[in-house]
């Protein structure tokens, strides 16, 4: 397989990587082959999963505004993802120009890339660290250089925390960020699903394959809800990806009970 030269040396071609997989569903360039085999045979049971994703950016964009529009400009964006047209730093930067962002992803594309498109940007910041790990995180001077503790901001949990298995205790995780920040600091969380959906199901199987590199544990409405602990719940409440706010009602898109992920913002 040939070696894009914009793969970082670090980078094994033949395994997928979440990060670049996601990046295909969404059409963008930073794959390789194996990503794209991988993403293939998740569309073979979940022929949605493209347009899936396009509704998780789409909540992500929705999410933020809202928060820029109840004052927040700090945002602590975990597992950031590869660039992709809106970005958290673009929708913020609109709102208000002394926003400050903070990508943090353990993918070395989404890292390097996220570099490169922000050099010189200094409202925007970028940290190779893993989310699952927060004293570390937290305790960054990338973080603590860049972020304001003593000022509310939003933690942005979105489309990631399904590679978060149980024995991490993510609830846990989410406690220990929002425990360090300051009253009026809010969390954003998207999560894929499979209640209802046996498609669902079927491409979680795929990346829960035998020594898979991603492997992946979906939740319940009830189990999201729960990962936002004694938060309070702006509404809708945790509701399907599509119906969390949507633009105009011809925006929520193709909802259902079978729709694969749920999503919600609280505060604290
Ligand atoms: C499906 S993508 C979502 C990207 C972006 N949040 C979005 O919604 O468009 C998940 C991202 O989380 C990152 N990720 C997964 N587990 C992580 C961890 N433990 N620490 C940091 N990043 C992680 C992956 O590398 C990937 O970039």
């Amino acid at each position: 397989m040939d070696r894009p030269n914009w793969a970082p040396d670090e980078v094994d071609l033949a395994h997928p990587s979440v990060a670049r997989v996601y990046d295909y569903y969404l059409g963008g360039s930073h794959n390789f082959e194996s990503d794209r085999q991988f993403a293939d045979r998740v569309l073979g049971v979940l022929p949605e999963m493209a347009a899936v994703a396009q509704q998780n950016r789409a909540f992500l964009r929705r999410s933020v505004r809202y928060l820029c529009q109840t004052g927040i400009d700090q945002f602590l964006d975990l597992g950031s993802g590869i660039p992709t047209a809106g970005n958290v730093h673009e929708i913020v930067g609109s709102f208000s120009p002394r926003s400050r962002v903070l990508y943090v992803d353990h993918d070395p594309v989404a890292v390097m890339h996220s570099r490169e498109l922000l050099a010189g940007n200094e409202q925007t910041e970028v940290m190779a660290a893993d989310l699952a790990e927060p004293d570390r995180v937290l305790a960054d001077p990338a973080l603590r250089n860049h972020l304001d503790l003593s000022r509310p901001m939003a933690v942005l949990l979105v489309s990631v925390l399904h590679f978060v298995a149980d024995d991490l205790r993510p609830a846990e995780i989410i406690r220990t960020y929002m425990d360090a920040l300051p009253r009026g600091s809010h969390l954003v969380i998207s999560h894929a699903s499979h209640e209802g959906n046996d498609n669902a199901a079927g491409a979680q199987a795929i990346y829960n394959q035998q020594r898979s590199p991603n492997p992946m544990r979906m939740r319940t409405s009830a189990e999201v809800t729960e990962l936002f602990g004694d938060l309070t719940l702006v509404d809708p409440g945790v509701v399907r990806i599509p119906t969390w706010r949507p633009d105009s009602p011809a925006g929520a898109g193709p909802a259902s009970d079978r729709y694969p992920g749920h999503a919600g913002v609280a505060f604290g």
